[in-house]
């Protein structure tokens, strides 16, 4: 498995991190196909207006956010990646295209979201942040740049996670009453940035920890 040194040090807490993060991501994009049949009242009351409103772009959206959901995880699994290279190849040429086809669908059903402006505008820049990351680490994996790639799709991966920390967060503010109508506003930036910020934290971790080890190395 792939994961920053800081962790490493921790490899039960890494390895229970990684499959929580595969396990929900799995269940979340399944269940998302549904939308694939095209019947506006699988969605909750509050989505129900912008899934009649994009029809088959919403469910444009879905299966293929879904399906980079549904495989993203696999990818970061080092022994796949060792044994069979073009299964990691093509599942990340799948992956890019779920990324590429969904973000460009989110951008086009952002200016419908329900709650207004403030998510419209919250959705456009987590699509274009979506789009960004992993393009950058397609055209590195093209560069042959792997230690660059990894970090782009780790940054790539914690965006599309984005759709297990939203839906997290929606079942937390339940308890208060809350709808995710209400607080949409504040779920299309509180899904993804705190994800980012997360793994830029834990890069630098990784890199101050293998500072401190080639400085008592040098030492020795
Ligand atoms: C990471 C970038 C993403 C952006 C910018 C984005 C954007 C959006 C927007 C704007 C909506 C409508 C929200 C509203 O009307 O208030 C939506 C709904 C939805 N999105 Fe995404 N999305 C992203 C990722 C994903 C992923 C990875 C999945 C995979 C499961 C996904 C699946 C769905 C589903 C199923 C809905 C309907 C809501 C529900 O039933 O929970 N999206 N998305």
């Amino acid at each position: 498995m792939t994961v920053p040194s800081a962790l490493r040090a921790h490899p039960v807490l890494a390895s229970v991190a990684f499959w929580f993060a595969v396990v929900s991501s799995v269940l979340i994009g399944v269940s998302s196909l549904r939308y694939l049949l095209g019947d506006p009242s699988m969605a909750g009351e509050g989505m129900q207006a912008t899934v009649i409103a994009n029809g088959w772009i919403f469910a444009t959206h879905a299966g293929a956010s879904a399906a980079a959901l549904i495989v993203g995880g696999f990818q970061f699994l080092s022994g796949v990646r060792q044994r069979w290279p073009r299964l990691h190849r093509w599942t990340g040429r799948f992956y890019v295209l779920g990324c590429v086809v969904g973000a460009g669908a989110a951008l086009w059903i952002a200016p419908d979201a329900a709650s207004g402006r403030v998510a419209t505008f919250g959705f456009s820049i987590l699509a274009a942040a979506w789009l960004y990351t992993t393009l950058t680490a397609w055209r590195l994996a093209m560069q042959r740049d792997f230690a660059a790639h990894r970090r782009w799709m780790i940054r790539s991966f914690a965006l599309t996670f984005g759709a297990v920390t939203l839906r997290l967060q929606i079942l937390a503010f339940l308890p208060f009453g809350l709808m995710y109508n209400d607080v949409a506003p504040f779920l299309a930036y509180s899904a993804w940035i705190p994800n980012l910020l997360a793994v830029e934290l834990a890069f630098l971790l990784a890199a101050a920890g293998t500072a401190h080890q080639s400085r008592r190395g040098a030492a020795a």
